[in-house]
């Protein structure tokens, strides 16, 4: 292997093994290891299971009024940064309309975290899919009338 293309080897390495050139951020690891909005809410409006390309599953579980998420919470049996992920997503999730939850993406949760390792970046998709899922599953079109939009 010449120089330039053992260099070019070794930047794909660092890319793909983000954990060793991107450390986690401070919030990212207070998430992971004090994570929040954890657990299963009881008669949830709706809820949404998904299972990750690695194995990993998360449910994240909704209460909805008048069209507004006013309670998140999520399962997981994933790792930290799927915890911290997990958190994110139900945290920015309260409070939003059911049409605002739905314009959350992966790069809301980098963004909220102050960024995540390359390597787990899939996390966040887990987590906003598992999110889009309960929203899909929300059957109460009434919740979704009675919201008033404003552009
Ligand atoms: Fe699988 Fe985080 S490692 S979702």
């Amino acid at each position: 292997m010449d120089k330039a293309a053992e260099e070019i080897f070794e930047q794909l390495e660092h890319y793909f093994m983000g954990e060793a050139s991107e450390p986690y951020s401070d919030k990212a690891l207070t998430l992971a290891y004090e994570p929040i909005n954890v657990g299963e809410i009881e008669n949830p409006d709706t809820s949404g299971y998904v299972k990750g390309s690695c194995g990993d599953e998360m449910t994240i579980f909704l209460k909805v009024q008048n069209g507004k998420i006013y309670d998140a919470k999520f399962l997981t049996d994933g790792c930290g940064a799927t915890l911290a992920c997990g958190s994110t997503v139900t945290e920015l999730a309260k409070g939003k309309t059911i049409w605002e939850a739905k314009k959350i993406y992966p790069q809301s949760i980098v963004n909220y975290l102050g960024g995540l390792p390359v390597s787990h970046l899939h996390c966040a998709f887990l987590a906003v899919r598992a999110l889009r899922k309960a929203l899909d599953n929300l059957n109460s079109r009434e919740e979704i009338n009675n919201v008033s939009y404003s552009f």
